[in-house]
């Protein structure tokens, strides 16, 4: 089983999904992992979403180019390393699949078990799952210790974190080959070793979320003074310091003084406001209606996020000088 697999066994590669992070993370593979030569099969059950996944790759990889850190012979070898395919048969010699699908359990479960009858049985199964349960979704497998979470984030190309998730069964094999492979790709793997819902990413977004949306509710700030806070209060920390030195730099005895009279008069929602809900009947859903907490109904989103993904890259370069 997965123990007689070792990093340089990997070769072929089958990524399955080809939304909006398959592509990215098929890019991620065979442009940070040109030692391994890896061949990467890139599927979807939508002819649509492959012709789009081809357009979107040509820009993402002309964007990478104009960064300068790889040539454009390399990244033409890197381009030539992904195969679109429409038959999942072809995927029977892989070596590690990435299940790159919609977030439903019964999709991702229907997958697993489908895709076990057709790879060998030393073949590693990943899901991009950003929170359900790896064991659940696994469940249905034959070798469940084979099967693991790798939650990249979007971009892939650009974020360097990924959660590498355990299931209950997930072996220590199948962790520490995900986990060599993501860090041979430059990037910053961390293990989640319960599995549980959100895992850890985005349940501490989705504690910022709550507070957040506890504030709004009860008016005890605008949103244009929330961002400011966020942004230059603890947004500016935390690229250079870590949370857990932040914590010693004030002191255990402090930080514990502050909790215990702050916990107890913090949001403890078990579900969304209700105001989110209003916004949402109203058709105020963000930038894919033009209005959300913000207005962008005169705004190029398409060029601003351009312009925010090369910001957020030279902060990333800032940033690790501080590890
Ligand atoms: N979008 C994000 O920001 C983001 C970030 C991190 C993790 N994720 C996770 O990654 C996964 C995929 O998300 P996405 O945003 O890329 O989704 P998406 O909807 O953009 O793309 C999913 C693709 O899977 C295809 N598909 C559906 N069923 C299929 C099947 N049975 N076999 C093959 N292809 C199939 C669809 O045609 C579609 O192209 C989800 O689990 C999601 O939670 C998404």
């Amino acid at each position: 089983m997965v123990k007689e697999m070792d990093l340089n066994k990997i070769k072929n590669i089958g990524i399955i999904g080809a939304g909006v992070m398959g592509p990215g993370i098929a890019e991620v593979l065979a442009i940070f992992g040109s030692s391994f030569d890896f061949n990467i099969n890139l599927f979807d059950i939508s002819s649509e979403a492959i012709q789009n996944a081809q357009k979107r790759m040509e820009v993402d990889f002309a964007k990478v180019e104009s960064v300068g850190i790889f040539s454009s012979e390399d990244l033409q070898i890197a381009r030539e390393r992904i195969h679109f395919i429409s038959d999942l048969k072809d995927l029977k010699d892989s070596h590690l699949i990435i299940e790159v699908i919609p977030e439903k359990i019964d999709l991702k479960q229907n997958f697993f078990k489908k895709i076990e009858d057709i790879v060998p049985s030393t073949a590693i199964l990943a899901t991009n799952s950003s929170g359900l349960s790896i064991t659940e979704i696994t469940k249905v497998t034959r070798y469940p210790e084979r099967c693991i979470g790798t939650h990249f984030m979007n971009p892939p190309l650009l974020m360097p974190l990924v959660e590498v998730v355990m299931g209950a069964k997930t072996s220590d094999e199948t962790v520490s080959l995900m986990t060599d492979l993501l860090t041979n790709v430059n990037k910053r793997p961390v293990l989640v070793k319960k599995d549980i819902p959100g895992y850890v990413h985005n349940r501490l977004q989705a504690a910022i979320f709550r507070e957040l949306m506890y504030l709004v509710d009860n008016e005890v700030m605008d949103v244009d003074d929330l961002e400011t806070t966020v942004r230059y209060g603890l947004g500016l920390r935390l690229p250079v310091m870590k949370v857990f030195e932040m914590v010693d730099m004030m002191g255990l005895d402090t930080i514990n003084n502050v909790l215990s009279y702050l916990y107890p008069a913090l949001d403890r929602s078990t579900k969304p406001p209700e105001f989110l809900k209003d916004m949402i009947h109203k058709g105020t859903l963000g930038v894919k209606s033009g209005i959300g907490f913000h207005d962008y109904s005169s705004k190029d989103m398409t060029e601003s996020m351009k312009e925010k993904e090369a910001a957020t890259f030279q902060l990333l370069m800032m940033m690790q000088q501080y590890d």
